[in-house]
């Protein structure tokens, strides 16, 4: 559909899993992750664990780290942690990489009598005499992978992994294999995502030891500077221009939380009409709609995250406007000192809260406390208007 005059598309996606257009900061752990690439010397990085809070941009990083494995011919095997990985990657994701691969690497692989090929080197089958593991079909690939003229090895990256007992029994198994595969000498780099806990959930599985010497990659906020640059890149590779006291609005704000800042420009871009220039009355409109915006899609999610104990914690936290005494939230708590730092150190690892100076803490998200604080006030609200837990049903005659 042609469109109008002056509107321009926002070059801004907010939402999960949308590629941002300008992807902020992270420069050198990604130049780091191309080197393996292009070099197969892994180093450290046979395994890369990478956690952050929701909205922190852990898929947009999956999405890169995969574009430079295919940019230096890489096999790329991505799927997220739900039910049945193993068997769709192994029934489906390998069988069409396969149809992908040279004639003389599917010629390589014939030898190795683990699937079958018509005489043009069509996939047909898996030998069903051998029983499939992972591990073999992982080796196999990278032996021949190794032998083409640009050697290559395989990528796999897991998305969305979460803690429910089944998936990481599925989860275990699959990075065992996956362990074998390596040890074995194959070119595998494999790279989990997923909140913080999750992720030690996994690790603390029992064939995931290997996962211990991950490279880890801990996503928090980008820094002012890289929020100033996603923004104003976006804006301009968008066509329009932006004021400079817009522009320090919208950084200062979206404090660097990549779903915000998606949100703050896309609500500034659209705010502006047709203008060729967003101006501050644009980013102050954008304010209020962007953060009603990530509290309801992104920190009700992050909050929901949270064991009920947690919950409890920064419940007792957002009493506060500003930061909380430790020894206020054991007494609003009620329960013991120990318990409650046990609590604090988990929520500052998994990065919703930092200490601030002896004996405090303040939420490391930005606008964390405030949601808390008007579910609370609304829940209340609720209650008082309809009013019938006053009038509880009476049993039922039967
Ligand atoms: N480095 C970045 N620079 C700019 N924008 C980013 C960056 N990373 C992510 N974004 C934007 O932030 C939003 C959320 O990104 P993404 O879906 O990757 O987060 P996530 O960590 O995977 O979230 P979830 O835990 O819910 O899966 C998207 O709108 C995306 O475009
Ligand atoms: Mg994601």
């Amino acid at each position: 559909m042609p469109l109008r005059d002056g509107y321009e598309p926002s070059p801004f996606s907010p939402g999960y899993g949308r590629r941002p257009l300008v992807f902020g900061g992270h420069e050198t752990e990604l130049a780091e992750l191309s080197d393996v690439f292009a070099s197969l010397d892994f180093g450290e990085n046979h395994s890369v664990l990478i956690s952050g809070l929701r909205g922190a941009g852990k898929t947009s990083m999956l999405a890169k780290i995969q574009d430079s494995a295919l940019s230096n011919g890489w096999l790329v095997i991505s799927d997220d942690a739900s039910a049945g990985l193993m068997d769709r990657v192994m029934e489906t994701t390998i069988p069409s990489l396969l149809g992908g691969l040279s004639p003389e690497a599917r010629a390589r692989l014939t030898g190795l009598g683990i699937w079958q090929f018509t005489a043009h080197w069509e996939y047909v089958d898996r030998h069903r005499e051998v029983k499939p593991l992972l591990r073999r079909d992982l080796v196999a690939l990278s032996t021949t992978l190794a032998e083409s003229k640009q050697p290559a090895g395989i990528l796999i990256t897991i998305d969305e992994v979460s803690s429910g007992k089944v998936r990481l029994r599925e989860l275990s198994r699959f990075a065992l294999e996956v362990s074998h595969a390596i040890s074995e000498g194959a070119n595998v780099m494999v790279v989990f995502a997923g909140i913080k806990v999750d992720l030690n959930a996994l690790v603390e599985q029992e064939h995931t030891t290997f996962l211990r010497r991950s490279r880890e990659l801990d996503f928090r906020r980008l820094t002012p500077r890289e929020t100033r640059h996603v923004l104003s890149e976006s804006i301009r590779i968008g066509g329009r221009s932006i004021t400079e006291d817009a522009l320090n609005l919208l950084v200062t704000f979206s404090q660097g939380y990549p779903y915000l800042v998606q949100l703050a420009g896309d609500y500034a871009w659209r705010g502006s009409g047709t203008a060729a220039t967003i101006a501050l009355a644009d980013a102050q409109s954008a304010h209020g709609r962007a953060i009603t915006a990530v509290e309801r899609r992104v920190i009700s999610r992050v909050y929901q995250d949270l064991s009920e104990k947690d919950q409890e914690f920064v419940k007792a936290m957002a009493v506060d406007e500003g930061r909380s005494r430790m020894a206020d939230i054991i007494q609003r708590m009620g329960v013991s000192d120990q318990y409650v730092q046990v609590y604090k150190k988990r929520l500052i690892e998994s990065g919703y809260v930092q200490a601030d100076g002896r004996g405090h803490v303040v939420f490391s998200l930005p606008y964390l406390g405030d949601y808390i604080r008007s579910t609370t006030t609304e829940a209340e609200g609720v209650a008082r208007a309809d009013d019938w837990d006053r009038f509880p049903p009476p049993a039922v005659p039967r």
